[in-house]
């Protein structure tokens, strides 16, 4: 197997040879810093004129930001380099000595030309640190539920109806011709008899929730983890219009308990990434100390108590209002630890919420908000069991409930009491990275303005 920089703490005094790229370089004539990154991490390779044969120093000599190398050397300690270590170079190959012009340079970018160059400053550390902090919360998340006896559940992209609300869906023609395609193997919309036959539009999935709760009338619990789309025009720090999304329902849990496992996942995903991710978080200058205060019990308020404390504050913000980016703000600046902001009016909440029976006007859901200003991460609620209260709340919202007939089935056959909640996982590593803006947190950010690279 190839040897890797994240090995070399472990062969200190032994020559290794390592595959990567230069990112950066200086020389004094004499002496040559060769800034070297491999994947794994990144490490300076420093050789000596003197030592080097000729034409191994002039390759050094010709060397351009982002040429692609094969390095020999001796580890060393080395206090002073971030990783403790650095090469003394014995050999250098190219494998491409790259043009000149490397866009991405020393000087200050604007985010603008970050992002048309964003296949190539996912090179940078700062973005290989934010990369490997969304896997590290990736991983975790997988791991929490399958200790604590969730499976696995993907729930589908196109769908024929909404999930959250009809104003921020993407639309797009799903086989206009009527007969085309499956129809033989009883696929066609019409032998469904669900309205659809018509029906030839497709939408993309803004959450799988829906999906996820026929799942745990089979499994118990379930979660499921992949990209969601909305059509929201919203050009804040917040919001993507294609993002990955991680939601969870479990059967018999109602919308206290709900809060405790949104509360033992996110601690677990914080420990973990102050576990795993130091170094990520250091290349990142993110100052942990309000992380390592991230454990339970988070504060609980209801809708009624954040609008109270809004209000204290100099807002103007209504009874019945659902809170702003900066409302969330405000509030999160006064705690630190996330906040549990509970029993919403049920007007400014999604149909399928069960409602309060306390106060019938509320519903019995959560958001989650992050602290130091970051806001909402997870949306979550106890969901309705009922039959006919469900095709009720359907009916009220003006929503056509044909395409919801399997999804009222759950409350017909053997309907249990159920709860649930999504995450945004741009939203945490967002958080946990103390970064500005989510575009920095998914690879290829799709935004209202933006589809590209
Ligand atoms: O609060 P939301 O809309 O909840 C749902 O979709 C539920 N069906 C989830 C469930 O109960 N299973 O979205 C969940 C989370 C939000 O809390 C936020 O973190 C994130 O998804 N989110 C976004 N992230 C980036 N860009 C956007 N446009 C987002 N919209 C929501
Ligand atoms: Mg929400």
């Amino acid at each position: 197997m190839q040897t890797t920089i994240s090995q070399i703490p472990q062969l200190v005094g032994q020559e290794v040879e390592l595959k990567g790229w230069c990112y950066n370089f200086r020389s004094s004539g004499k002496i040559f810093f060769l800034q070297f990154r491999d994947g794994s991490g990144s490490v300076q390779v420093v050789y000596s004129k003197a030592e080097l044969p000729e034409d191994q120093w002039k390759i050094l000599e010709g060397m351009r930001l982002e040429s692609s190398v094969i390095v020999r050397g001796i580890v060393k300690e080395d206090s002073r380099s971030p990783l403790g270590f650095e090469l003394e170079g014995k050999l250098i190959q190219a494998i491409q000595i790259a043009p000149e012009g490397y866009p991405i340079g020393k000087k200050e970018h604007g985010p603008e030309f970050l992002l048309d160059n964003r296949h190539l400053w996912l090179r940078a550390q700062s973005q290989w640190a934010v990369m490997r902090v969304r896997d590290r919360v990736i991983t975790s998340t997988y791991e929490w539920f399958h200790e604590n006896g969730f499976v696995k559940f993907d729930t589908p992209i196109l769908t024929p109806t909404a999930c959250e609300g009809t104003t921020e869906l993407f639309e797009m023609e799903y086989f206009s011709e009527q007969g085309t395609g499956n129809s033989e193997q009883g696929l066609g919309n019409r032998e469904q008899g669900t309205g659809m036959g018509e029906g030839t539009k497709a939408y993309l999935a803004q959450s799988g929730q829906l999906y996820l709760e026929a799942g745990i009338m089979s499994l118990g619990r379930a979660f499921d983890f992949g990209p969601v789309f909305r059509a929201e025009k919203s050009k804040t720090r917040r919001h993507l219009t294609e993002f990955w999304m991680m939601d969870a329902e479990a059967a018999f849990v109602e919308h206290a308990e709900n809060m405790v496992i949104q509360e033992a996942l996110i601690c677990r995903i914080v420990a973990d990434v102050l576990k795993h991710c130091r170094y990520e978080l250091k290349v990142l200058e993110r100052d942990v100390t309000p992380l390592e205060k991230i454990k339970a019990p988070f504060v609980h308020l209801t809708h009624a108590e954040a609008i109270a404390k809004l209000r204290a504050g100099g807002s103007d913000i209504g009874d019945t209002d659902d809170l702003g980016a900066d409302d969330e703000t405000a509030l999160t600046t006064q705690y630190d630890r996330p906040i549990f902001i509970e029993k919403y009016p049920a007007v400014v909440k999604a149909f399928y919420m069960k409602r309060d029976p306390v106060d019938p006007t509320r519903v019995l859901n959560n958001d989650l908000l992050a602290p130091e200003g970051y806001g909402e991460i997870i949306g979550g609620s106890q969901r309705e069991d009922d039959y006919e209260t469900l095709l009720a709340r359907i009916q009220e919202r003006g929503l056509d409930p044909r395409p919801f007939e399997w999804y009222l089935d759950l409350r017909r056959w053997g309907t249990v009491p159920h709860s649930g909640f999504g995450y945004g996982l741009e939203r945490i590593v967002g958080w946990l990275c103390g970064l500005h803006h989510v575009r920095e947190t998914i690879p290829f950010p799709r935004m209202v303005n933006r589809i590209t690279p």
